[in-house]
């Protein structure tokens, strides 16, 4: 299988089974914006929790929070975004063909549409996508959409400080949607213009950023080991000198080996202690950190690790996706990991005229729905709904058949090696809780 031939059937299977659909998609779609059917959903907010669970819950040293979106203006001036936050465009002067381009994204110096090779002078297009605020449309009105969460995170680091009474080193993580005018949308959900991040501030004593920013770079890329991504597949690429932002000590990116090539996850980076400067100067507020013994006051470096939660969501399908010949048929199966399959366990009864062995299927169905994201299915053949549920991940199908009436039994079948195993319904749940994990 050639890998765009790959990326088609995972868009392909995206849409047939509901995992992702095109935005608005009944009035001819909208570029760059993508919709998570049921499916989706499920998955996505299994990344979400995953993600909070390994930077927050099982930390002692990150706390979360949830800021707004729309942020005061003065903070895009503080952070850079207003004036740095481009790319630089140029129009094809062909007057058939008119495209506007990325400047960097010419054909040695030909525009890779017409083949044309006049353009007009390169202009900056910032990328913040721009609304107003009140009955009021003006200059004075203008918000932006946020472009990233980071500046949620800065403009609160006081807040949190006093609040939670929190001593160097600490993080604040915040996940959400965050929205850039991508000039060339594209690769299915890698590149969009809405899309979620989910992101780390990392506060420590300048001395310890190096050693900090190490650690997490090893946290993360572990992180996405232990969900199940192939260690072929991901690798760590540090930036060279002269691609950091000029605030930069260090920066680098968690990248996974997609069908369109290598590409960026997550980037962890080194960001000194240029961003909470910058908002000191522009809001005239003290944000140093004052250590609560010796009274020294510090401006704290801050590594930040940044992901997109669209993007390991989109590398985990992919990762996932698996194709076999079995009893000379294709089985397509995807093998997530337990903790972010969108469905845990399907139960179906073999018999669907069989009025005893329906409601005992639903029964076991109804309790273990209480405990793990479950499904009941009687709408085909048994051979036909192992198949369903192995396109979609699920990690479990629990079979009741006549033999159940009378031993109390099922039949559990595990998707990856599809084996089977009598359990007792009685020991069912904590079975499958204890394989679950
Ligand atoms: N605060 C730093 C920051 O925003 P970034 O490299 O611009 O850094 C961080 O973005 C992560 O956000 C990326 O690694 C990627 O996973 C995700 N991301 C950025 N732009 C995106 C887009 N247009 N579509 C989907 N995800 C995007």
């Amino acid at each position: 299988m050639t890998q765009p031939d790959l990326m088609d059937k995972i868009v392909a299977l995206a849409k047939r089974r509901g995992f992702i659909f095109q935005s608005s998609e009944i009035y001819g779609g909208l570029n760059g914006a993508w919709d998570y059917g049921p499916l989706g959903a499920e998955l996505k907010r299994n990344v979400k929790n995953a993600w909070w669970q390994s930077v927050v819950h099982h930390r002692d040293d990150v706390v979360g929070l949830d800021a707004a979106i729309l942020m005061h203006p003065r903070t895009w001036e503080a952070s850079g975004h207003t004036v740095n936050f481009a790319d630089m465009m140029v129009d094809c002067k062909n007057t058939e063909c008119s495209k506007r381009l990325r400047a960097d994204q010419l054909n040695n110096g030909k525009c890779p549409s017409c083949g044309g090779t006049l353009f007009t002078e390169a202009r900056a297009f910032n990328l913040m996508l721009k609304t107003s605020l009140g009955a009021m449309e003006d200059s004075s009105s203008v918000v932006y959409l946020r472009p990233e969460t980071a500046q949620g995170i800065f403009v609160n680091f006081a807040n949190v400080v006093d609040s939670m009474h929190r001593k160097l080193p600490f993080g604040i993580a915040q996940m959400g949607k965050s929205f850039r005018n991508e000039i060339t949308p594209g690769n299915f959900t890698f590149r969009t213009r809405e899309f979620e991040q989910m992101e780390i501030e990392y506060f420590c004593p300048p001395q310890e950023a190096e050693q900090k920013y190490r650690e997490w770079i090893d946290a993360r890329f572990g992180w996405y080991i232990n969900l199940g991504i192939k260690k072929e597949n991901l690798r760590l690429r540090e930036h060279h000198k002269d691609e950091l932002a000029h605030y930069a000590a260090g920066c680098t990116d968690v990248e996974y080996n997609f069908p369109f090539g290598w590409s960026e996850l997550e980037g962890i980076a080194n960001r000194t202690d240029y961003d909470l400067k910058q908002h000191a100067k522009f809001s005239g507020k003290d944000l140093q950190y004052q250590d609560p013994v010796t009274n020294e006051k510090v401006y704290p470096f801050v590594i930040e690790p940044s992901g997109g939660c669209d993007r390991a969501a989109l590398a985990f399908l992919v990762d996932a996706y698996h194709e076999e010949t079995v009893n000379d048929a294709l089985r397509v199966v995807l093998k997530f990991h337990p903790q972010l399959a969108p469905i845990k366990v399907a139960v179906l009864p073999l018999l669907k005229k069989n009025d005893s062995i329906v409601a005992l299927a639903k029964k076991i169905k109804s309790e273990l729905q209480k405990e793990m994201v479950c499904v009941y299915d009687d709408t085909a053949a048994i051979g036909k709904l192992y198949r369903r549920q192995d396109e979609v991940g699920t990690v479990f199908c629990v079979t009741v058949d006549v033999q159940s009436i009378q031993d109390q039994q099922v039949t559990v079948r595990f998707r990856d090696t599809m084996q089977q195993e009598r359990i007792p319904i009685a020991r069912l749940s904590g079975y499958l809780k204890e394989k679950l994990i």
